[in-house]
Formats: C-alpha cells, sequence, structure tokens
C-alpha cells in the first residue's frame, strides 16, 4: 500500500509535507534502543503509509541514528521528506554545547549528507538559536547550503518569534519544529507569528514523550511532567471509547486537528519503533474530533503551559 496520508504545502520554498511524519530518536536512545534492521523496517513502512517526513539529528547516536535512517531510505530516497538538525557539540563525558557559526554549519552538513548518504537534505533545522554567534550569521550560512543544493529548505527549532522571524528575514523558514501535544502547549505563544510569516509546524514529542500514548497507567507520571492536567487521562479514555479507539490516538488527533484550529500545515512526528504502533498513529490523522470534544480535551490541558 502506498501513500495513504495526504500532503499539504509547507512555508514558501516549495516543500511539499505529508500530515504525519516518524521521529526516529528512539532508535538510538539508548544506545541499544532498535537494530538497524528493526529501524529500517519501521521506516519503510512509515513510507509505504505516507508518513514521509523522516526525522533525525545529528546527534541522535551521535551519529549513528543519521547512518541508520540514511541507510533505511536508500533506495526510495525520492520518497521520504529526510529531515535533520545541527547545533550541538559533544565534549568530554556528558557534555555538550552549542555552535552556529559559518564554517561550523557548513561542516556538519557536509557531515550529516556523509551520513545519510545522500546529496540533499530536504529540511535542514538548527536544533537550538542559543549558539555562540548571531542568528542571522547561522541563517545566512544554511542560504548558502540552499543556494548549493545542498539543502532543500530551512526550519528551526524551539524558537521564540522574535528569533523565528529574525531567521525569516535573511531567508523564508519552512518550518518550525518544537514540542506540542495535550501535555506541552507552550508553543502556541508563538504560533500566530508562523501563522502571520507562513512557516509550518512540525510538532515533537506529539503523544507527550509517550506518557499520553503508554498502555499502563501512567497518570503519576504525566502530572509531573505536564503539571495542571489530572483530569487529561480519565476524558482521553471517554472521548477514545466513544470513538472506538485508544487514547492515545485521542491525543495525537488533538495535535493534527491544530492544522484547522490555526490554519497552518501542522506534521506532527511521533516516535515510535514498533510497527502496530506506528499503524495506529497513521490512523490517528484520520480521526474527526468534534468542537465539544476539543473544547473538553482544552479544558484539561492549560494552553499556557
Ligand atoms: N527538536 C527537538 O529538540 C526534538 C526533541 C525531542 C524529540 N524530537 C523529535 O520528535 C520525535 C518524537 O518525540 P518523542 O519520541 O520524544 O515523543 P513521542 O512521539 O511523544 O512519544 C514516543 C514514545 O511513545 C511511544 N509510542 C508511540 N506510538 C505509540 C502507540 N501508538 N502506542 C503506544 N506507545 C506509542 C513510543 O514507544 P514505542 O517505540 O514502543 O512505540 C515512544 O516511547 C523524536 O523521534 C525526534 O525525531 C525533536
Amino acid at each position: 500500500m502506498r501513500t495513504t496520508l495526504p500532503t499539504a504545502p509547507m512555508g514558501a520554498t516549495g516543500l511539499v509535507a505529508p500530515v504525519q511524519g516518524l521521529g526516529c530518536m528512539r532508535m538510538t536512545e539508548p544506545a541499544t534502543a532498535t537494530g538497524p534492521s528493526a529501524a529500517a523496517t519501521v521506516i519503510n513502512r512509515a513510507l509505504d503509509l505516507g508518513a514521509t517526513m523522516i526525522d533525525t539529528s545529528d546527534m541522535y547516536g551521535r551519529g549513528r541514528n543519521e547512518e541508520m535512517v540514511g541507510r533505511a531510505v536508500r533506495h526510495r530516497r525520492d520518497e521520504a521528506v529526510l529531515c535533520t538538525r545541527f547545533g550541538v557539540v559533544f565534549g568530554p563525558g556528558d557534555s555538550w554545547s552549542m555552535r552556529g557559526d559559518a564554517p561550523f554549519v557548513r561542516a556538519s552538513c557536509e557531515a550529516s549528507l556523509k551520513r545519510l548518504g545522500t546529496d540533499v537534505i530536504d529540511l535542514y533545522y538548527l536544533a537550538r538559536p542559543h549558539v555562540n554567534v548571531a542568528l542571522e550569521e547561522t541563517i545566512g550560512a544554511m542560504a548558502g547550503l540552499v543556494a548549493e543544493g545542498k539543502v532543500r529548505h530551512i526550519g528551526l527549532s524551539e524558537v521564540s518569534g522574535a528569533e523565528l522571524r529574525r531567521a525569516h528575514a535573511v531567508h523564508p523558514v519552512s518550518a518550525v519544529q518544537s514540542e506540542w501535544s495535550l501535555g506541552a502547549r507552550r508553543i502556541e505563544a508563538m504560533v500566530p507569528d508562523c501563522v502571520e510569516l507562513g512557516v509550518g509546524v512540525v510538532p515533537f514529542s506529539p503523544n507527550g514523550r509517550g506518557l499520553l500514548s503508554a498502555r499502563d497507567d501512567r497518570s503519576a507520571q504525566l502530572a509531573r511532567t505536564f503539571p495542571g492536567r489530572e483530569d487529561l487521562p480519565g476524558v482521553l479514555r471517554d472521548i477514545a471509547t466513544g470513538h472506538g479507539v485508544r487514547p492515545g490516538q485521542i491525543a495525537l488527533a488533538w495535535v493534527h486537528h491544530r492544522a484547522r484550529v490555526w490554519g497552518i500545515p501542522v506534521t506532527p512526528i511521533p516516535g515510535t519503533r514498533r510497527l502496530d504502533h506506528l499503524q495506529e498513529n497513521v490512523a490517528a490523522a484520520g480521526i474527526a474530533l468534534t468542537d465539544t470534544e476539543l473544547a473538553r480535551l482544552d479544558a484539561v490541558s492549560p494552553a499556557g503551559a
């Protein structure tokens, strides 16, 4: 089966994004999480189902994740919207820092291209804007990579509205990637900037870092991680029962409905290492929640936090 999920234009530079992608981080975090062949099976099934935005980063597994993703999609490279991030420099032990100077941007991109085994990255993100130089230098260097054909589109991760505007003034930004779920809604303070500039949003950890999709009872951990949501699990269960689906699918469907609420393309990238979970997550993209259900979910998930 091919391409069951629809696509939509994202940003102003011609990026066409599926309505859902696949986050690959946990395939190497922890280091032993998934073998390359199991990971390749999940990634290829995601492509079959149309969840073609495949998300990795040069920091995951210190490069091993990119190698794994690259090998998995190599034989059908054109079907994937290959996305990766740069900006983190590992130091001794567990220490790390951020860089964004022009030589570093170029070296990071070259290294990612090599690990991914491709000659172009579809969507290249700056991992965090807090780097050692002005954001304008970093974006200028990323624009240079676009001009050379090494990168197709530019993205930013975890930025403020003001940072997005500064970056966008240097080169059009196609997508902002930030945490967005019923557990984490701080991004909504800057989404109006995305709407105004025509920038798409790629919500990461849309299943609440696994706490909203877990099969077992994670209420206590949910309350600690995402305060003020004590009534959320009950409401999710109730709405899920009405639809005959799992509570996690309702949580993911809520993220999908952000596209309608805000009038912008929104492509969540739920992470999974399992085929059955992937299938469920893809099905969640087709769940239509009523305004009443959305209002019930909003009421148990404070918008500012
Ligand atoms: N830009 C950034 O700074 C940043 C930060 C964090 C993450 N990310 C990106 O976002 C992606 C997703 O984030 P995430 O992994 O933190 O959180 P997530 O997508 O909210 O949750 C992933 C967890 O949920 C579980 N899960 C997924 N589907 C499920 C289902 N249908 N039923 C039950 N459990 C399910 C997964 O376990 P199984 O593997 O067992 O399914 C995994 O433990 C990452 O892979 C990464 O690409 C980006």
